[in-house]
């Protein structure tokens, strides 16, 4: 492997970055350079032209954009599930570009935390099973992981229904066991690809107040939505229009930074959260 430190939790960057919670500047987590993205085709399709974006360690970001606009085609360059056609993505300083693909997956495995719309649950394993199953590839052995899945399933307010399996849960729950599956790994990073997208209202917004408590407990997050109401409560907002990022709030101010500090002094980022509406969509 051409890289084998262990990630953990407030030691993501690599290469000896200098500390944030001394030098007040976010350490990057995710580093996008000039990245354009074509599919091949007649004609090709020019997905993303030339996109580049800073993610610093503790930020959620929303990206909005309309339909087509590349969204999912950047949070699949983010996320290493694909390779820009030009430019750099770098992963906690890595730059994925000369990466084998095995690299790729641990670095995938141990590093990042995937949310989608449509949950991506295996029906037929326990809830318990589908989270400790993003401990799979990171080689955590099996009791571990289980009891890692618990404590995930603990944050999101699920713990109880750990032995059910996903088609016994509404879809908030369904979500709720994703998220728990994202955060299992306590990855640098957490990509949500319209995460509320096949929610009601009522609960979308539970998701969404799940995913503020995640990150005032240290998660670094990015949402990609279509919705402008969505992106416009996040501490950053970046639009993306025709393959082009066309505007971004930027990190947000010290205040948010000051919170990051704060929760920095819990060190597993996986300490329960406190007034979670942890049943409030039972089917
Ligand atoms: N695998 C592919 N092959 C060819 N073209 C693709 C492929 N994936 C996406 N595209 C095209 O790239 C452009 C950007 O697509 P992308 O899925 O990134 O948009 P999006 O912003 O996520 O849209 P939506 O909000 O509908 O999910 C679109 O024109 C789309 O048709
Ligand atoms: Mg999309």
């Amino acid at each position: 492997m051409s890289d084998t430190t262990t990630p953990t939790p407030g030691n993501h960057a690599a290469g000896g970055q200098s500390d944030s919670a001394t030098s007040g500047a976010l350490a990057p987590v995710l580093e996008v350079d000039g990245a354009t993205k074509t599919y091949a085709g007649e004609p090709p399709v020019e997905a993303l032209r030339g996109v580049s974006l800073t993610i610093g360690e503790g930020e959620l970001v929303g990206i909005v954009g309309p339909s087509g606009s590349g969204k999912t085609t950047l949070l699949q360059l983010m996320g290493t599930l694909d390779r820009p056609t030009r430019g750099q993505v770098r992963v906690t300083g890595v730059d994925v570009a000369a990466m084998a693909d095995d690299d790729l997956s641990y670095l995938r495995a141990t590093r990042i935390g995937f949310i989608f719309q449509q949950f991506f649950l295996a029906e037929h394993d326990r809830v318990v099973e589908n989270v400790a199953d993003g401990l799979l590839y990171a080689g955590v052995p099996l009791k571990q992981r289980r009891q890692r899945a618990v404590e995930a399933l603990n944050l999101v307010g699920l713990a109880e229904r750990a032995e059910a399996r996903p088609t016994q849960l509404s879809g908030g729950q369904r979500q709720r066991v994703a998220i728990a599956r994202a955060l299992v790994g306590q990855p640098a990073i957490v990509l949500a690809d319209e995460p509320t997208g096949n929610l009601d209202q009522a609960t979308g917004q539970s998701i969404l107040a799940l995913i503020d408590q995640l990150h005032q407990a240290g998660s670094t997050i990015v949402v990609i939505t279509h919705d402008h109401t969505i992106a416009e409560r996040m501490p950053r907002k970046v639009e993306i229009l025709d393959g082009q990022i066309v505007a971004d709030t930027g990190p947000a101010g010290p205040a948010d930074q000051r919170l990051r500090r704060n929760v920095d002094a819990y060190p597993s980022g996986l300490r329960p959260l406190e007034g979670l509406p942890a049943s409030e969509d039972r089917p």
